[in-house]
C-alpha cells in the first residue's frame, strides 16, 4: 500500500469514527432534555475542528488516487468513487444546516433549531449507505474479505 492509500484509508476511519460520535451526540440530545441545548454547539465544533478536516483529507487523497482510465473501464471502481463522492457530498451539504442550527440555538429560536435539525437528518440516508458501499468495496480491494 502506498503512503497516499494509507492516508486515504486512515482518514476514512478517522472520519467514520467522527460520524459515529455525532450520531451518539444527536441521539442523546433526542432522549435527554437536559443535554439537548448542547447538541447544536457540540455538532458544530466537531464539524469544524474534526470532521471537515477528516473528510477533506479523504476527498483530496481520493482525487489524487483517481485513475480516469480505470473509472471508464471498471464499473466496481466507478461505483466506489461515486459512492465516496456521494458520502463526502452529503457531509458538505450538511455543513449549512449545522451552522444555521447553531445560530438558531444562539438566538434562542427553538423552532429554527428543529427545522435545521430535520435538514441535517435528511443527509444521513444519502451519506451513510454511500459510505458503507465505498467502504465495502475499498476493504475488498485491501483483501479484507
Ligand atoms: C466514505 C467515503 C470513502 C470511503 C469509505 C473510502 C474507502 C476506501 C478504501 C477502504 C480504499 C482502499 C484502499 C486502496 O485500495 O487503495 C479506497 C480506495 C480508493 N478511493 Fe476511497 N473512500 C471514500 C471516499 C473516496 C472519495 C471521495 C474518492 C474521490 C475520488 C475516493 C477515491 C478512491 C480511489 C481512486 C481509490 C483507489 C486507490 C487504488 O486502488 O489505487 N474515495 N477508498
Amino acid at each position: 500500500m502506498s503512503s497516499l492509500q494509507f492516508i486515504h484509508v486512515f482518514a476514512v476511519f478517522f472520519w467514520l469514527g467522527c460520524v459515529a460520535t455525532e450520531i451518539v451526540v444527536e441521539q442523546v440530545g433526542l432522549r435527554a432534555a437536559a443535554l439537548r441545548p448542547a447538541v447544536p454547539q457540540l455538532h458544530f465544533y466537531v464539524d469544524r475542528f474534526v470532521e471537515i478536516p477528516a473528510f477533506t483529507t479523504v476527498l483530496v487523497t481520493g482525487v489524487l488516487l483517481f485513475d480516469g482510465g480505470r473509472f471508464a473501464g471498471d464499473w466496481v471502481y466507478a461505483t466506489k468513487v461515486i459512492c465516496g463522492l456521494l458520502a463526502v457530498g452529503a457531509n458538505i451539504v450538511s455543513i449549512y444546516p449545522v451552522i444555521m442550527r447553531k445560530r438558531m440555538a444562539d438566538a434562542g429560536d427553538s423552532a429554527g433549531v428543529r427545522r435545521y435539525g430535520r435538514m441535517i437528518d435528511l443527509t444521513v440516508p444519502v451519506g451513510l449507505p454511500a459510505a458503507v458501499a465505498a467502504l465495502g468495496i475499498g476493504l475488498h480491494w485491501l483483501g479484507m474479505y
